[in-house]
């Protein structure tokens, strides 16, 4: 496949997870990725900060382990939402997923099944990106926020994520050299040495027109920041040395701009 196949789309990103979702179930539940576990749910709890009593939605959802996180420090009711079936089953089989403070929808995250102005936290834990129109579920987002609500936006870094390899021979990925074009990566997962059944397929935009997405949609950049293991994790885990040497992800705090 090309970049700008017409193969490529929301469809082979969702195919991607249907076939990957026993997979990503295992190391979810097990808690295989230390990138994960380590790094990236410590950095985003720590900016949620305290969610008592609020209202949140879980955006990409997969087999809710967030949203069961968010239920257990203290969120009044939390929406999980996923376009993944396989996965919003394992979320309501697990033994916490009947908590009748969480709910799961098998939805599209832009085209949201909740009221607007209902939402006080969304959290886009590494949801990728859409592509068929990718700025929609910005506005979705926007909508069903309260005015004082918060988006956080946990990301794969859209200016250093790249393949493991450039033309792994198990899929195809564009290089950094395409940084302003649409930028895509399609490989497999390959997590504590598991490797996933299917390939996944992400694609990236520019950091300029990620932001530009999400304040068109009418959001301010409040916090930005770049997870990564502290000097501490280094020294005590060596595995950082090999495994983090650019940055890999961003995450976002953003705010509802409101007209005086
Ligand atoms: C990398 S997984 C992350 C899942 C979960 N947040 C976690 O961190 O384990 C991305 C998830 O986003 C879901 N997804 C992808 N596109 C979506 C969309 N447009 N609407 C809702 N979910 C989507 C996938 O099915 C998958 O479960």
């Amino acid at each position: 496949m090309t970049q700008g196949d017409e193969m490529l789309g929301d469809l082979e990103v969702s195919r991607g997870y249907q076939q990957n979702a026993e997979y990503w179930e295992r190391i979810v539940r097990q808690r295989l990725d230390k990138f994960q576990t380590e790094v990236t749910d410590v950095a985003l709890m720590n900016l949620i900060g305290d969610c008592s009593g609020a209202n949140m939605l879980d955006a990409g959802c997969g087999e809710g382990y967030f949203t069961r996180d968010l239920i257990s420090r203290g969120a009044a009711h939390v929406h999980g939402v996923d376009t993944c079936e396989e996965l919003i089953t394992a979320a309501r089989e697990h033994p916490e997923g009947g908590c009748l403070r969480s709910e799961y929808h098998h939805a599209d995250v832009a085209d949201l099944p909740l009221d607007d102005g209902s939402i006080d936290v969304v959290v886009a834990n590494r949801l990728p990106h859409g592509i068929a129109d990718p700025a929609k579920r910005f506005d979705e987002f926007r909508r069903v926020l309260r005015p004082s609500g918060r988006l956080l936006v946990l990301s794969m870094h859209p200016c250093f994520y790249a393949a493991r390899g450039e033309r792994d021979g198990v899929g195809f990925a564009s290089t950094i050299d395409d940084y302003f074009g649409v930028r895509t990566v399609q490989q497999r997962f390959d997590v504590a040495g598991l490797t996933s059944p299917v390939e996944s397929f992400q694609q990236f935009y520019s950091l300029e027109q990620h932001i530009g997405m999400i304040t068109a949609a009418g959001f301010a950049i409040t916090t930005l920041l770049e997870p990564r293991p502290s000097p501490e994790q280094r020294r005590s885990d060596e595995f950082w040395e090999t495994n983090f040497t650019r940055p890999l992800f961003m995450l976002l705090e953003c705010a509802i701009v409101t007209a005086n």
